[in-house]
């Protein structure tokens, strides 16, 4: 078992990431049913919150079945993080977690997200801020420094964990990398192996596959790992890591009909929390994941990404569940987006 102070989690847990545009109840309620044993949310400026914005006040929209659940907060200003840290302990999560990682400039320029990786002592600042504004344990979310030349994630796990926090994320990519190269977790193994280090240590970048979760958890020894791009349109990356973990045996890919049906549970969900029009634009972007792999189905995804009404989607969702009926569907791999060129942030 891993513990976040009193967060009870399975052993090598599996957790959904951050993700910005990502990862909204809708997109949460597939990836919890399919396995993801801890979830954050989308990043919620502090500024935005204190401002009483309308986009980061629906951010905070959590639902219990959703829990263990952990809200993620930005910002590089102590007194904006501690009063958002207030707003965030009335709604309840699990727990809150700080995003030190986000490489944006619209962010990282501006001295929050990733930009605090250049002073340490701000983000020690900042984290204690945090931590004292609220009765929820703290995580943060990081990446393994500014540049090649500023790798400090080695310290920043030391510090953090002495002003308090619960949780470290680790992303094996510095701000300067953005989304290039491959994660390097060879850092984050050292920052888990460092005896010093008691909170758990999580860690992230490029899982994309079972075998890789399970070479990864046996080679670097974290306690468990975060999934952010694998999961988009393929909810079923955390129950099909489990289960290898579990059994050294793959599952077999999801069949059409639970393709379909998941693409429709998350369809409808969006629809009941976005409303119908916003619901059904917004789930468009999904549709070419969901269905990849299925022979002649641009005509379907075409219609899919023009038609207004559900009853119209839920129709020719229905039609690719007819006609694809034995199709078997073969394993594919998963391709992981490069977010440097179009990061929608
Ligand atoms: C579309 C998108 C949005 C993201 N938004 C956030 C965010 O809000 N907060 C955060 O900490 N990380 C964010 N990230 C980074 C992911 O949480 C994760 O660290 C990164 O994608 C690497 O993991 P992966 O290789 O499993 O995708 C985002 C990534 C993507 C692709």
């Amino acid at each position: 078992m891993v513990k976040i102070d009193k967060i009870e989690l399975p052993d090598f847990p599996l957790l959904l990431a951050p993700m910005e545009d990502v990862s909204d109840p809708p997109f949460r309620m597939v990836c919890k049913e399919n396995g993801a044993d801890l979830m954050y949310t989308e990043f919620i400026s502090s500024e935005g919150l204190i401002r009483d914005a309308i986009k980061s006040r629906r951010k905070l929209d959590i639902f219990d079945y959703e829990r263990p659940i952990g809200i993620q907060i930005f910002g590089g200003d102590e007194e904006s993080l501690a009063l958002a840290a207030k707003i965030v302990d009335v709604t309840n999560p699990d727990l809150l977690d700080i995003n030190f990682g986000c490489p944006v400039k619209k962010v990282a320029g501006k001295g929050a997200g990733a930009g605090v990786l250049k002073d340490l002592d701000l983000m020690v600042r900042l984290t204690d801020a945090v931590v004292k504004s609220t009765r929820l344990p703290v995580t943060v979310k990081t990446r393994l420094g500014w540049d090649d030349n500023s790798k400090n994630i080695e310290e920043v796990a030391e510090r953090l964990q002495d002003v308090g926090i619960k949780a470290l994320s680790i992303h094996g990519r510095t701000r300067a990398q953005m989304y290039k190269g491959e994660a390097d977790w060879t850092l984050i193994a050292k920052v888990k192996n460092n005896p010093r280090i008691h909170i758990p240590i999580f860690g992230n970048g490029d899982i994309d596959s079972p075998q890789k979760a399970l070479s990864y958890k046996n080679k670097y020894g974290v306690d468990g790992i975060m999934i952010g791009r694998a999961a988009i349109g393929y909810p079923w990356i955390f129950r099909e890591i489990k289960h290898y973990v579990q059994t050294g045996e793959l599952l077999a890919a999801p069949t059409v009909e639970e393709r379909v049906n998941v693409c429709r549970q998350h369809l409808r969900k969006s629809i009941e929390w976005k409303g119908p029009i916003v619901g059904i634009n917004e789930m468009r972007r999904h549709y070419a994941n969901y269905l990849k792999g299925l022979p002649g189905i641009k005509d379907y995804r075409n219609r899919l990404v023009t038609l207004k009404n559900m009853e119209e989607v839920e129709g020719v969702l229905d039609e690719v569940a007819v006609n694809y009926k034995d199709f078997v569907m073969e394993r594919q791999a998963i391709e992981l987006v490069n977010y440097h060129e179009n990061c929608p942030l």
